[in-house]
């Protein structure tokens, strides 16, 4: 068996992302619709999608198109047809019809469907038809989310369903977990289950939109767009019909029914074009009042719309689930009615849906980003803690027999649905130091692991400690959660910038600097295998390694400049020193300094390897990884190809023009400040960068080290940290979540 040839049937959301995802992966697709108008348009969606869905947009045009009526031969000619049109049962089973006329022998033949059951689909089939059939549920979007479910019955080839498992894990790079053929399979059931809890028992206790949103959020160990957000995001009217069909295809004892059942409010906003995001708005709208643009939210009891207020519930950022769920207050009742509610549910699901709950966990994970799932929770909040916290609480089979046992640890393995040796295994078996607040440090087999723990892994001093200690054997920086690091955390700089203490931030970026350096020259490998965002100080430290294995969604770039600063990690450094090397800069010795000007000075980031590569973010000799799950042993097996014989890399020399290029530099800023693309303050920032770049006051006949050029990045860095103008863009960056333009 092989694939080497596939049909995508249908052009909308999904039929896009699985093409893209396919093209990707390079397996030759071809994406068919009602019309040619559709497709034509579905290719644009393809090119223009944020975040894009292709990894590299120079290959949209080997994705072919057709319409269903002119070019069905393809499907003749495919080794997978891949279903992905309207969720409705006759104009799907009419297509089967129309597939299996004209497909090969043998050839697969799967459905997107998110609620129709494998046994409905395929009624009409013959038995050696249904063999090759089955569902594989992608979700949205499907380059960056990791889940695929593929449901399979008791009628289907085995050999078949485990080919097409290895080929989604191994080309298509996704997360596979093998369900049955149950109503909205693992993720869905639990996950609109959860948002139906979330959202039913915030009407029935009393709290607004914006309390249960940022409940179920961030201190849930959720997504922090919430229910509501959920809701709006997804479509009003679409998850109404969603809950439609689960209550056709759920027995009446499953308590879902509980919690699906028709709401007002909601009927109301669907009849007068509510629908959210993408109608008239949702439960949250964008109002216009006096010319400005605001952000309202719909009161749940009076239906009126007021503007959105951020809630303050003095609730930690990382506060432990045990603690919210035992406060005494309203929130505290919201957050132990949602969690225990969604612990019981899905427990009620072993082993009827599935008999392993880890599988629940996963897909709670992969397809809708929670940071853990209900049996996570679970073991965290503890079984006896659980039980016992509530007399009222009908606890069922699974959770009773946990309960008896005793013994509050009873998780076990992670990941079983594949056999790879993930990140999330091995912190299982390996030695743990947990000394350090901001990086955890795991030793195993002959490397050690330094996973960042921090918010969105931003780093400080801590985490630097962290790298220079486990340096002093071969060296894997990998993380579980979604990025690899934003860069240095701005708040901790902020605090002493709040002070004054210029003293502290210096000996913090110092540090920072000298821990880089120890990673590029120790006489250890250094292997880092980032994946999401790699920004800033994430990037220095990346470029600072031996060896980079990169997963296909990073979002990599040196962007300092946005908040005001330059690289001072030794980024700039290093980027000049790539670039260094190429042909142009040996016959020029101003062509390295004014390109890294360029990369640094507008922030550019990469969204894929492929972009990385010609930014130098990534070098020919580091890795693109489809799969995240093989970070790790793609790391390792890194680590054992080189380490024998390897020795750390010579030490570079820098000859700069200084002045020469510097005023090369300053002539670019003039155009751009008179073309009004930067004001007076991105003017001082580029002139720190150029001052860097340049070499300070060298000539092309002097020599300068690599310390010299870390020296140049502190005092540039020092200088603009001080500055007003970039402490209100930290400032800005830090409350908005976005950096201030210009
Ligand atoms: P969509 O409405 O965006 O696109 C459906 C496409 O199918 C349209 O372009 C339409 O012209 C085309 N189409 C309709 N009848 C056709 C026919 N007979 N032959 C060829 N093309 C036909 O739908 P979406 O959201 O992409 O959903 C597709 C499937 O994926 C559905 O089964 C849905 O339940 C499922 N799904 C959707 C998810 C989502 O987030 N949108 C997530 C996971 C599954």
């Amino acid at each position: 068996m092989k694939i080497n040839n596939v049909v995508v049937i249908g052009s909308g959301t999904m039929g896009i992302g699985i093409a893209a995802q396919l093209c990707n992966a390079n397996i030759p697709v071809t994406l068919l619709d009602l019309k040619t108008e559709i497709c034509e348009k579905a290719k644009k969606r393809i090119y223009e999608s944020r975040p894009p869905l292709l990894v590299d947009k120079n290959k949209i045009d080997t994705i072919k198109t057709g319409t269903i009526d002119t070019n069905f031969d393809v499907v003749g000619k495919a080794d997978w047809i891949v279903e992905a049109v309207v969720e409705r049962i006759d104009i799907k089973i009419s297509l089967y019809e129309k597939i299996l006329k004209t497909r090969k022998k043998g050839s697969i033949i799967s459905s997107n469907t998110s609620t129709i059951p494998l046994k409905v689909l395929s009624s009409k089939m013959s038995d050696e038809d249904k063999k090759d059939f089955c569902i594989t549920h992608f979700f949205n979007p499907v380059r960056y989310m990791g889940l695929l479910e593929i449901v399979k019955e008791s009628f289907n080839d085995l050999d078949k369903i485990n080919f097409l498992k290895n080929f989604c894990e191994e080309s298509l790079g996704k997360q596979v977990i093998i369900c049955k053929d149950t109503p909205g399979f693992l993720g869905n059931r639990v996950g609109v289950y959860a948002i139906q809890v979330a959202m039913t028992e915030a009407i029935k206790m009393g709290l607004s939109v914006d309390e249960s949103d940022t409940l179920y959020g961030r201190p849930m160990g959720l997504p922090k767009i919430g229910a509501f957000g959920l809701y709006d995001l997804i479509g009003i009217d679409l998850m109404a019909d969603v809950l439609k069909s689960f209550l056709k295809e759920l027995p009446n004892a499953d308590v879902f029914h509980e919690v699906a059942k028709e709401i007002p409010l909601i009927i109301h906003l669907i009849k007068n074009g509510y629908t959210g995001r993408k109608g008239k708005g949702g439960f949250r709208r964008i109002n216009k009042k006096d010319g400005k643009k605001v952000l309202e939210v719909i009161n749940l009891k009076t239906r009126e719309y007021s503007p959105s207020k951020k809630i303050e519930f003095n609730i930690q950022e990382n506060v432990s689930l045990k603690d919210l769920v035992s406060r005494n207050d309203k929130y505290g009742k919201y957050a132990w009615s949602v969690v225990s509610k969604i612990i019981l549910y899905a427990s009620s699901l072993i082993p009827s849906v599935t008999k392993d709950y880890n599988n629940i966990d996963e897909a709670m994970r992969l397809g809708f980003s929670w940071s853990k799932g209900p049996f996570e929770m679970l073991e965290e909040l503890g079984v006896k803690f659980f039980v016992e916290k509530d007399k009222n609480l009908q606890i069922n089979e699974f959770i009773k027999k946990l309960y008896e046992k005793k013994s509050d640890t009873f998780y076990g393995k992670r990941q079983i649905y594949t056999d790879l040796e993930t990140l999330g295994k091995v912190k299982q078996v390996a030695k743990i130091n947990k000394d350090n607040k901001s990086a955890i440090t795991y030793e195993h087999k002959n490397y050690k692991i330094v996973e960042f723990n921090t918010k969105a892994n931003t780093l400080d001093y801590d985490s630097m400690d962290a790298l220079k200690k486990a340096s002093d054997q071969n060296l894997i920086i990998i993380n579980e959660g979604m990025q690899f690091s934003a860069g240095v955390n701005l708040n901790y700089v902020m605090n002493f910038a709040k002070e004054k203490n210029w003293k502290a931030i210096e000996k913090f970026i110092h540090h920072f600097q000298m821990t880089c350096k120890q990673l590029k020259y120790s006489d250890n490998l250094v292997i880092a295998a980032p994946s999401g965002l790699v920004l800033g100080g994430g990037e220095e430290i990346c470029i600072q390694s031996d060896y980079v294995v990169a997963h296909t969604n990073i979002v990599m770039g040196l962007v300092e400049t946005l908040v005001g600063l330059i690289p001072a990690g030794g980024g700039t450094k290093e980027m000049l020193w790539r670039w260094t090397q190429t042909q142009e800069a040996k016959k020029d010795p101003d062509f390295a300094p004014q390109k890294v000007f360029d990369i640094i000075g507008y922030g550019k980031t990469a969204t894929s390897p492929i972009e990385a590569m010609p930014l130098k973010f990534l070098l020919e000799k580091d890795k693109s990884i489809m799969n995240r799950n093989k970070l790790l042993s793609v790391s390792q097996d890194l680590i054992n190809e080189k380490k024998n014989g390897y020795k750390p890399p010579k030490k570079p020399i820098f000859k700069l023009s200084g002045s020469q290029v510097k005023d090369k530099m300053f002539q670019t800023l003039e155009n751009l400040f008179r073309e009004k693309k930067i004001l007076e303050h991105g003017m001082e920032v580029g002139k720190k960068l150029a001052f860097v770049l340049s070499g300070g006051n060298t000539t092309l006949d002097k020599e300068l080290s690599e310390d010299d050029m870390y020296a140049l990045e502190l005092e540039a860095f020092m200088q603009l940290m001080q500055m007003e103008k970039t402490q209100a863009r930290i400032k800005h960056t830090l409350s908005t979540g976005k950096p201030l333009v210009n």
